[in-house]
């Protein structure tokens, strides 16, 4: 794997083993490698590459214990690619409709540009095998191994949800719907919804969501109307009940203090054109761009600091805020059925770092809100220890924190309110919404 990709022919069976491999043994996101190997190909075979690449991780578990059945012992390091390459063929063979023969066939022939040339009579054999012992049936009993989750993430879902799990579990399989949030600056949800119909683009809408738009089927979202013109974002349904929840009123000064890529600053600008600032901090200079580009195409303006949101002393001018957004860092398993990588690339122990960076984050932010203000904390968690645990701790040991549980609408959620993968075509979210005495 140590060769760079320019020097092979073009093989997308090569290239998404290579995504796999960059992903799941060097712990590169999917956002990082996914592009690179997409560039040099065609729309069709971009959206194949991710098809392909995304499915495998969703099914890993799954794919890795067909791969122990039928290969006798684990292949070298330097050869190590042609294991994804393996599992990448079960997995069009048992859940694709690619056909046999091309399943097969391209996976051996992808030995080549992988640069292991001597492993292409053991796939064709390891292949071969899968079919004609119909391997696709044989169903481990074991519930971790068939939802497609680590065994870490898997228990702590049950802990956190025994009633329910299974349904959670379910969700986080299915491929996420695209929303979008129309930019009501240029164009009213209605107007844009007549726009697609002119262009037969099928899309739901939801009450709950003023701005949002369910598009029925996925699509290249800059063909859409106006793309380039800013009349719409890409932002998930729950990411766009931030705004709302956050209530910010004219001549507010408001922080969004975890901004970027900018999806929720954009939005609270579109709700509230009328506040007096709004400050945008993100710890990553390079994210900081994201920000300032979404802002350009969506017609805004924010003022952009590059800070750390635990440190404020470092950055901040002395003047109090009427709203806060802490959308914090967090495990992002609410995303999972949106970016399978994810839960690959996170380990249990992250989840502690995590929780201790947030509680130093709302620390910090609180001291920054007015007397009377409000603060929204979100993540796009589903673990109880950085939403309600978080929450319920920080209430503990913060005499001027009060909740306002007034949008809290299950009980048995809260503090806040957590919304679970699929619900309402949403991702996993946490909210709750924090008032300062
Ligand atoms: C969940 S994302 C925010 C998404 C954003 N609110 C939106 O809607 O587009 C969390 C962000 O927090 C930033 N971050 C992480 N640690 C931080 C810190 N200590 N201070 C400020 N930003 C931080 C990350 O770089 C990341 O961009």
């Amino acid at each position: 794997m140590s060769q760079s990709k320019g020097r092979y022919q073009q093989n997308l069976r090569a290239d998404a083993a290579r995504v796999l491999f960059q992903i799941l043994e060097q712990g590169m996101s999917a956002r990082e490698c996914l592009p690179a190997a997409q560039q040099d190909h065609n729309e069709k075979d971009k959206a194949w590459l991710q098809e392909m690449t995304y499915g495998v991780l969703r099914q890993l578990p799954l794919l890795q214990h067909w791969l122990r059945l039928l290969l006798d012992k684990p292949l070298k390091k330097n050869v190590k690619v042609v294991e994804h390459l393996i599992m990448l063929g079960f997995y069009q063979l048992a859940f694709s409709r690619v056909s046999t023969h091309a399943a097969v066939s391209e996976c051996v022939n992808a030995c080549v540009p992988l640069n292991a040339i001597a492993t292409k009579g053991l796939v064709n054999a390891v292949l071969r095998n899968f079919i004609r012992q119909d391997t696709a049936q044989n169903l481990p009993d074991n519930e971790q191994v068939l939802s497609g989750q680590p065994k870490w993430f898997y228990k702590k879902l049950v802990d956190a949800y025994p009633d329910n799990y299974k349904t959670i579990l379910d969700a986080m399989q299915v491929k996420a719907p695209i929303w979008l949030r129309v930019n009501n600056k240029y164009k009213s949800t209605d107007e844009y919804c007549r726009l697609l119909d002119e262009r037969e683009v099928a899309y739901e809408r939801q009450a709950a969501q003023h701005q949002g738009i369910i598009l029925s089927k996925g699509c290249d979202i800059t063909t859409l109307p106006g793309y380039d013109e800013g009349w719409f974002a890409v932002q998930d349904g729950a990411a766009q009940l931030a705004a709302g929840l956050l209530g910010s009123q004219p001549n507010d000064c408001v922080l969004d203090c975890c901004a970027a890529p900018g999806g929720k600053t954009c939005h609270i600008l579109e709700l509230q054109p009328d506040i007096a600032t709004c400050v945008a901090i993100d710890i990553e200079s390079s994210r900081l761009k994201r920000i300032e580009e979404n802002l350009t195409r969506l017609g805004h303006q924010a003022t952009l600091i590059c800070g750390d949101a635990s440190k404020p002393t470092s950055w901040w001018d002395g003047q109090l805020f009427d709203r806060i957004l802490l959308d914090a860092p967090c495990s992002a398993t609410g995303i999972i059925r949106r970016h399978p990588d994810i839960k690959w690339l996170r380990k249990s122990s992250d989840i502690d770092v995590l929780v201790a960076l947030q509680s130093k984050i709302i620390d910090a932010m609180w001291a920054l809100l007015k007397p009377g203000g409000t603060m929204l904390y979100a993540t796009c968690s589903i673990l109880p220890a950085e939403n309600q645990l978080q929450i319920s701790a920080f209430l503990n040991r913060t005499p001027d924190a009060l909740l306002d549980d007034k949008f809290e609408n299950d009980a048995a959620q809260k503090p806040g309110r957590q919304i679970l993968p699929g619900e309402k075509q949403m991702d996993g979210f946490y909210y709750a919404r924090l008032l300062k005495a």
